[in-house]
């Protein structure tokens, strides 16, 4: 026998959830809850083996899911937890220790385990050998949980199911978290002892700690702190508090490393994104998985980042950023459209509806009003002029425009691409570009204007005779 082995439990019905897909595959956070479970475990870097017991209905989508990095073993009926681990016990029997957690605790960390961990190092310090640990916490609503029944000397006596237990027991806070450590030579045993429950007929897997404690084994709990960490969703009532929690921990690590995000509740930042120091994260700001923004910045309010990387000291603010690159000192907004492919040089200023994408656009230029900007490349310093657009698909093909540096582009512009408009040059205002145009040169195409003195006097004295008859 040798190393330490991770469980996870996941094969109950979750008739609770009353949905079609398993419980454990609901997401929180964007991560299904079996996977959050898997990736706690790996965390703590010290796993021999790692076995996921499933149900028939979930066991191939959490093999598809997890491909490869866990053995799923097949709980065919689910007759409870203490079942569930008699099931995994071939699969586990080489091992000595063994960590078991639930697959519906999506908030549960690697730090939470290791706590446990920690905890039984520390009691073998200290005297007999424990042979089983399971973590508790003290909940502020323990409706669902199993509570931690101890001796007036403060040790543990049984854990009772919520269930069986008589209205006094239930009055207890101190609750079971799900989150157990095993020495396997004594478990296997006790486990083979549990008896189907008086109310559900389930075999409680929390019945072995009676029975250890009666067979005169040391049994460590410990209690965690953070009770949002043990959250069990069983319904869709607790899954939307997993998410909730799940956001505010997340909001509560950036505020830690000196960001201010003015209204949490209104902030959404997906576990992953990085925010630099003294960074404003305004209201109806979201922020998506491969997001990192830099420091100084004002980001909101009104602002949605996907996957992109923003400088240091940059504002934007009702605006959409898709995967794209942002520079230093860029200002984005209000209601402009950055879509993926983009790269903004320090100093850009982006405005007032305009839409970008697959730009490359050089430092401090500007594009302001109602422009759209396409597989196009700015050197740096060019001006946009409200309405311009580059004309980039043809219903078949896209095509590329560029436009040298310290360009300036007049309002109202079309650029038929492909087009290459110099450095310095000039694109007179409402003309239609249909030819490349060299540096520090004019463009304009458009109609000569006509103009008559008097013409528009002598249209409505005609007009109004025209009335009187
Ligand atoms: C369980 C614990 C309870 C604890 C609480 C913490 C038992 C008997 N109860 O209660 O002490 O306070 O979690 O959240 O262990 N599962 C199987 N096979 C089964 C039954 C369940 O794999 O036959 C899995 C489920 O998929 C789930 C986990 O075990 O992921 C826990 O089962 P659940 O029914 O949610 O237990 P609780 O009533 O929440
Ligand atoms: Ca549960």
């Amino acid at each position: 026998m040798a190393g330490r082995g991770g469980v996870i439990l996941a094969a109950g019905l979750g008739t609770r959830m009353k949905s079609r897909l398993p419980k454990v595959l609901h997401p929180v956070g964007g991560r299904p809850m079996v996977v959050r479970a898997v990736q706690a475990l790996q965390g703590l870097g010290s796993l021999d083996q790692l076995v996921v017991v499933a149900s028939p209905e979930n066991a191939s989508a959490i093999e598809e899911l997890l491909n490869g990095q866990v053995e799923v073993v097949v709980q065919e009926k689910p007759l409870g937890t203490g079942h569930a681990l008699m099931v995994a016990e071939e699969a586990l029997r080489s091992l000595d220790e063994l960590i078991l957690i639930y697959g519906d605790m999506p908030l549960l960390r690697s730090e939470d385990i290791q706590f446990l961990l920690d905890a039984v190092r520390k009691a073998e310090e200290d005297g007999p050998r424990p042979q089983a640990a399971l973590l508790s916490f003290d909940a502020p609503s323990p409706r669902g949980y199993a509570r931690v029944l101890r001796d007036p000397q403060g040790n543990l006596l049984r854990l009772v199911e919520e269930v069986e237990a008589t209205p006094e027991e239930k009055a207890i806070t101190e609750v079971n978290a799900g989150v157990y450590w095993f020495r396997s030579v004594t478990l296997w045993p006790v486990l083979r002892r549990v008896k189907p429950s008086p109310r559900k007929g389930e075999y409680y897997l929390t019945d072995v700690f009676a029975d250890l404690v009666q067979g005169g084994h040391r049994v460590v709990v410990a209690q965690g702190s953070d009770h949002r960490s043990f959250i069990g969703v069983n319904d869709r009532l607790a899954l939307s508090q997993a998410e909730a929690w799940c956001r505010q921990r997340t909001l509560e690590a950036l505020m830690e490393k000196g960001v201010t995000v003015e209204d949490p509740i209104t902030t959404y930042v997906e576990e992953g994104v990085e925010v630099g120091p003294d960074t404003v994260l305004r209201p109806g700001t979201f922020l998506e998985k491969g997001t990192v923004i830099g420091s100084s910045c004002i980001i909101g309010p009104g602002a949605h980042i996907i996957a992109s990387r923003v400088g240091d000291g940059c504002r934007i603010w009702y605006s959409t950023v898709e995967e794209s690159q942002v520079g230093d000192g860029v200002t984005i907004g209000p209601y402009s459209h950055v879509r993926p492919g983009c790269h903004l040089e320090a100093g850009v200023e982006v405005g007032n509806f305009a839409e970008l994408k697959k730009a490359y656009v050089g430092s401090g230029t500007k594009i302001h009003h109602h422009s759209y900007l396409g597989d196009a490349r700015l050197g740096p310093r060019v001006n946009i002029g409200a309405g311009v657009i580059t004309v980039n698909y043809d219903g078949y093909r896209k095509y590329t425009t560029e436009i040298g540096e310290g360009a300036f582009i007049g309002c109202n512009v079309n650029l038929l691409a492909p087009r290459i408009i110099g450095k310095g040059a000039i694109i007179g205002a409402g003309s239609t570009i249909t030819e490349d145009v060299p540096d520090d040169s004019l463009g304009i195409a458009r109609e000569r204007q006509v103009t008559k003195p008097g013409w528009a006097a002598r249209w409505r004295k005609a007009q109004e005779e025209r009335q009187k008859r």
